[in-house]
């Protein structure tokens, strides 16, 4: 299952935290400990660690670790309750099957504030307390009305949570039952949500969306006024959808029909297209009315056009707190979600050399990027580098619009194809388009076998020659291939110019077929240039070659 440092110290998280990382940094992980905690509930603890491609406790155990699973949660009921902590750890017993080992519900009560139990279980014996008070501290005294029962589990397996969260005299078990069970792990599957669904209308989505139609007869039986109005709000978020409208058939089940734009006869959800019929399951999820304690959705994204993440993300985040659901937990690649969001709600997750993962909030990182420059140096945190190289990309601190830049390059050659002219131009349209960057100029190859020369830029005075071959720009000609250096120390032959220069990227310009010069940016921040970037630039440069006079 991967490793997680866990942050004791760290500030409350807020009601939406979105989580991004590069792959296998554990954002699934994450996910799955939530679905876990679920499973164990329902089945046990030893048939949840097979469940789901698990692969059993062994796979799931911390490498290294003293093979206990352990969790910890530690949350509130409401903003004045105070905070309780739920312990839960998993063993292997003398056969070698997991069984819960100790379990436990306590809170911080009366004047020391040390943190006293109302469940506490060790080996499946123990007490539990009823009624909404009585507790036990460590050392054995009882505080409180509640009466204190001595318990004995027969099943090491089950959860006691599960067995006591289900008597009524356990009132505060029963209440952190409710808030398990309220936990919503969403996994919509067009496919699912497409079934012909026979049963009665119901309150809440599904984990597949299966139930899409139920849902929506519930809402429509419960409030059809209302409902009239969700489906309103949901249609102008759905492209090419003019109108949403519930149908009652004749066997008493409710189905939706979808008017699409330019046609007259209406779809029923099953014919929607896969993204259509997901981004509605979303919208519909964020108008259920009793809000759940948490819903965790892994890469929203999949399936689903990037330009409506955005718009998706914001809804979500103006809708949660007090609307579908108190807390929403997000796992994403997309720099679209990302970008309605506070650098508060953003996570950053990356695996670390000894494979465990770290996890820390954007909004914590020096945009400056200072304090991991010796540690990117030493080969360590690179990942979280170029996680945070695309948190800079999403908000906006690295991205442009290329596709705009193309069309200044074409206006400026329209005007004066003259390479000197030309260069001198984009050379500027770069400089004030590029953040983060601190030169941007062309070298100019004299004749075929020449070094290249120094031509037009903006920045700080630079190198005049430079031979074929050497440096990045050197390498870019001679190999005739875009060269995109992280850290420019680490290149070997590269010239520096400027001694502010971190990274760089420099891509070739093509005349009848052989390279006759060369664009380089430099930037004072390590990878400052992504993929993205790579290509806007080509994209230019191609622009470029197609009409200039040298
Ligand atoms: N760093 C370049 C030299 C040019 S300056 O950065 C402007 C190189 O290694 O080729």
């Amino acid at each position: 299952m991967g490793k997680l440092f866990s942050h004791q110290q760290g500030a409350p998280l807020s009601n939406m935290v979105t989580i991004i990382g590069p792959s296998g940094s554990g954002k699934s992980t994450i996910a799955d400990a939530f679905g876990f905690i679920a499973d164990c509930l329902d089945r046990g603890v030893e048939e949840a660690c097979d469940m789901n491609n698990r692969g059993g406790f062994r796979q799931l155990v911390s490498q290294g670790s003293d093979g206990v699973i352990r969790f910890e949660l530690y949350y509130r009921e409401t903003d004045d309750a105070k905070p309780i902590t739920y312990e839960l750890s998993i063993a292997l017993d003398e056969n070698n099957r997991p069984y819960v080992m100790d379990e436990r519900l306590s809170q911080r009560v009366g004047k020391t504030g040390w943190p006293q139990s109302f469940l506490n279980l060790h080996e499946g014996v123990g007490y539990a307390f009823e009624g909404t008070d009585g507790w036990q501290d460590e050392d054995g005294t009882v505080t409180g009305q509640g009466r204190k029962v001595d318990v004995k589990l027969a099943d090491r397996r089950k959860l006691a949570v599960s067995t006591y969260g289900a008597m009524a005299q356990y009132d505060r078990i029963v209440d952190f039952m409710h808030f398990l069970r309220s936990w919503y792990l969403c996994y919509f599957t067009p496919d699912a949500a497409r079934q012909m669904q026979f049963a009665a209308p119901q309150e809440h989505l599904n984990t597949t969306g299966s139930n899409l139609n139920n849902v929506a007869q519930y809402m429509y039986r419960d409030n059809p006024k209302a409902f009239a109005q969700i489906l309103k709000e949901i249609q102008t978020k759905l492209p090419g959808i003019e109108k949403i409208e519930p149908k009652n058939m004749e066997n008493g089940q409710m189905v939706l029909k979808f008017l699409e734009k330019g046609f007259d006869e209406p779809f029923y959800s099953q014919h929607m297209s896969d993204g259509t019929l997901k981004l509605f399951a979303y919208y519909l999820l964020l108008h259920e009315q009793s809000p759940r304690q948490l819903v965790f959705i892994e890469e929203p994204e999949n399936g689903l056009y990037h330009q409506y993440l955005t718009e998706l993300a914001r809804e979500m985040r103006s809708n949660v707190g007090n609307g579908f659901s108190k807390q929403l937990f997000v796992t994403t690649h997309s720099p679209f979600f990302v970008n309605a969001l506070a650098p508060e709600d953003v996570w950053v997750l990356s695996k670390g050399e000894d494979g465990f993962s770290g996890i820390k909030r954007a909004a914590d990182y020096d945009m400056d990027l200072e304090i991991s420059e010796r540690q990117f140096r030493e080969g360590q945190g690179r990942d979280a580098w170029r996680a945070l190289a695309d948190v800079r990309d999403t908000y906006g601190l690295g991205r442009c619009d290329y596709d705009l830049l193309v069309r200044q390059v074409k206006e400026l050659q329209d005007a004066e194809p003259f390479y000197v002219a030309l260069m001198a131009n984009m050379a500027a349209l770069l400089w004030e388009a590029l953040p983060d960057i601190n030169w941007a100029g062309f070298y100019v190859r004299r004749g075929r076998e020449s070094d290249l020369v120094l031509g037009p830029f903006q920045g700080k005075m630079a190198c005049i020659r430079i031979p074929l071959s050497k440096g990045v720009c050197g390498t870019a000609a001679a190999e005739d291939r875009i060269v995109r250096v992280e850290d420019v120390h680490a290149f070997p032959g590269h010239i520096a110019c400027d001694s502010a220069s971190q990274s760089e990227i420099v891509l070739p310009i093509h005349q009848n077929g052989e390279v006759a010069a060369v664009l380089d940016i430099d930037s004072p921040s390590l990878a400052r240039f992504s993929a993205e970037d790579e290509a806007g630039l080509a994209k230019m440069v191609r622009q470029l070659e197609a009409a200039i006079v040298f």
